[in-house]
């Protein structure tokens, strides 16, 4: 590795980072999904002391923070954003004590820690919807859900024909014969935000973790908490043709951001305050905006590039739009490729334009699977490593997904009675292989039982070409995938300055250049023709996504600023 950063400098940048309350602006987050990243206790099953065991291994990412997925009770009838209790650890995972004990461990390495909150819905064992089933009709407890009489003789039919998000009907039947909704599966009744227990509850949760020293909050689907559930309701096909504009029945309603900015006072009683990041599928970006204001929760994901394809003049068009709406409203935009959600993005880019994107299923976007033999995982990988160079020197934070250091693919050679995601089995107009094979759990060792995830099987089955892009393996090659993720973002905090960037034309509609206010050039090269770089200038690329610097098809290049390297 070409080392450009002096101690001097890279101590000083690290030190102004540490005590910095706009962290967040810039960060390059990991998401961890702990049910898949390393398992303490050998029960099949990641857990909080596995994290913890591998804080090393976080801290030689030089990410600025870790994002968790939820680790709350749960009996994972969605991956664990079917929470049964907002205030512990489930114990397949550990304890608050062992949570306290990885924030430490985090924090002590300069890693900051963000985690989900999942306000839309509980589980259906939270102690809540317990009440509300045994206190029936009418009763107080069921004011905090949705629950609504049926239509037709005798209440037999639900109350609309509205489809749940994973497929299938928005509304389940209890015993006495109401009905309750769920924009999830069925095991993910929507709260009621109307409701001020609700409101107040969630202000705890918020306060619980703050004080635990939690440094931000992950807003699980924030566009869809408030509801106007008033009669008469909107047929599905009615409801689809309402703009989503701030008053539709059920998504992206304005009144949401009430909500948000008793939660803002909540994040500014903290010093620093607590940050947060808006999971929000709307519109427009004009929309995203709303919930990215300072007076809300500051921050939105921008999953634009995830759903692009590797396309030259599509990531230029999102990257100045983006830039320009960060710009006007005063956050900083995110940059996005992979999350637990959707196709790898090493799998998406080997196929064919178009076919790999995820499919949208309602507001939700859920992973598209290919038949293998499209796929060109070469091509993949290559693409996957150029656009990932590409977002790391960007301005704004980037959110990047367990895995995708390892170059890992979509696994797809999961058999049916393996899968977990409720995506999978609730079918509707969901067509593809669900989630899963972006959530199997990580390869830490080329040998080993689960490939040292832990001493038992994986709860999803690892393929055997895991072996190949295992912690370990990758660690000894200088031109892996692993490595070059630990370069970029060791450079990246010398590149993450002003947050601006200026394009530079190339003459080629499909090589992106850019330069940072510091001079650092970013070369992507989304063609498949070479694009050669001035003698001089190629001396100073420190970085790149091929052994050849010269800028091959499908490669980005880092080039660092005149004189910088002496
Ligand atoms: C978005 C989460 O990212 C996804 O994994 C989950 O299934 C839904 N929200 C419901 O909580």
């Amino acid at each position: 590795m070409t080392d450009v950063r002096s101690d001097d400098t890279r101590q000083a940048i690290e030190a102004e980072q540490a005590t910095d309350a706009s962290w967040w602006r810039q960060a390059a987050v990991y998401q961890i999904y702990p049910r898949s990243f390393a398992d303490a206790d050998g029960d099949g099953l990641g857990d909080l002391p596995g994290i913890l065991s591998r804080v090393d291994y976080l801290a030689s990412l030089s990410i600025d923070a870790i994002w968790l997925s939820p680790f709350y009770p749960s009996a994972l009838a969605d991956g664990g954003y079917d929470v049964a209790d907002y205030r512990d650890v489930d114990p397949r995972l550990g304890t608050l004590d062992d949570f306290d004990k990885l924030i430490a461990a985090l924090h002590e390495r300069g890693i900051r820690v963000i985690v989900d909150i999942v306000p839309n819905h509980t589980s259906n064992l939270h102690e809540w919807f317990g009440e509300a089933l045994a206190a029936g009709r009418g009763s107080a407890a069921r004011e905090r859900y949705i629950f609504r009489d049926g239509t037709g003789d005798g209440g037999e039919e639900p109350p609309t024909d509205w489809e749940s998000v994973f497929g299938g009907p928005a509304w389940e039947r209890v015993e006495d014969g109401q009905w309750y909704f769920h924009n999830f599966a069925t095991e993910q009744p929507d709260l009621n935000w109307d409701h001020p227990e609700v409101r107040e509850d969630f202000l705890r949760t918020l306060r619980f973790w703050s004080d635990r020293g939690v440094d931000g909050f992950r807003i699980d689907v924030a566009h869809m908490l408030t509801k106007d559930l008033s009669e008469p309701l909107p047929s599905r096909a009615e409801l689809e043709l309402i703009p989503q504009d701030g008053n539709h029945p059920l998504i992206d309603r304005d009144d949401v951001h009430e909500v948000y900015a008793e939660w803002r006072r909540v994040f500014d009683e903290y010093d620093p305050p607590r940050t947060a990041v808006a999971e929000a599928w709307v519109s427009t970006s004009e929309r995203r905006a709303k919930y990215a204001s300072a007076e809300g929760l500051g921050q939105a994901f921008n999953f634009d590039l995830l759903e692009a394809d590797f396309d030259a003049a599509a990531f230029r068009t999102i990257i100045a739009d983006n830039l320009a709406q960060a710009q006007a409203t005063g956050s900083s935009t995110t940059w996005v490729l992979s999350n637990h959600d959707v196709t790898r993005h090493a799998t998406r880019y080997g196929l064919p334009a178009l076919a790999g994107r995820p499919v949208k299923q309602g507001t939700e976007w859920v992973a598209a699977g290919g038949p293998d033999d499209a796929i060109d995982r070469g091509r993949g990988l290559r693409r996957a490593r150029a656009a990932t160079l590409l977002l790391l020197g960007l301005p704004g934070s980037t959110y990047l997904y367990q895995g995708e250091e390892l170059g890992l693919q979509e696994v797809a050679e999961i058999a049916a009675e393996q899968r977990q995601d409720p995506a999978f089995f609730r079918g509707g107009e969901f067509d593809g292989l669900g989630r899963d094979g972006c959530r199997v759990p990580l390869p830490w060792s080329a040998d080993g039982a689960s490939f040292g995830f832990g001493d038992a099987a994986a709860h999803l089955p690892q393929p055997a070409w895991f072996a190949d892009h295992a912690v370990d393996v990758e660690t000894a090659d200088p031109e892996s995938t692993l490595s070059l993720y630990r370069e970029a973002l060791g450079i990246r905090r010398l590149l993450q300055t002003e947050e601006r960037l200026d394009w530079i034309e190339t003459g080629r509609t499909d090589v992106l250049r850019l330069v940072r206010p510091n001079g650092w050039q970013v070369v992507a090269n989304f063609g498949t023709d070479a694009f050669p770089l001035e003698a001089e200038e190629a001396d100073r690329v420190v970085l790149g996504t091929a052994e050849d610097r010269s800028v091959p098809g499908e490669t980005t290049v880092w080039i660092a600023p005149e004189g910088l390297l002496g």
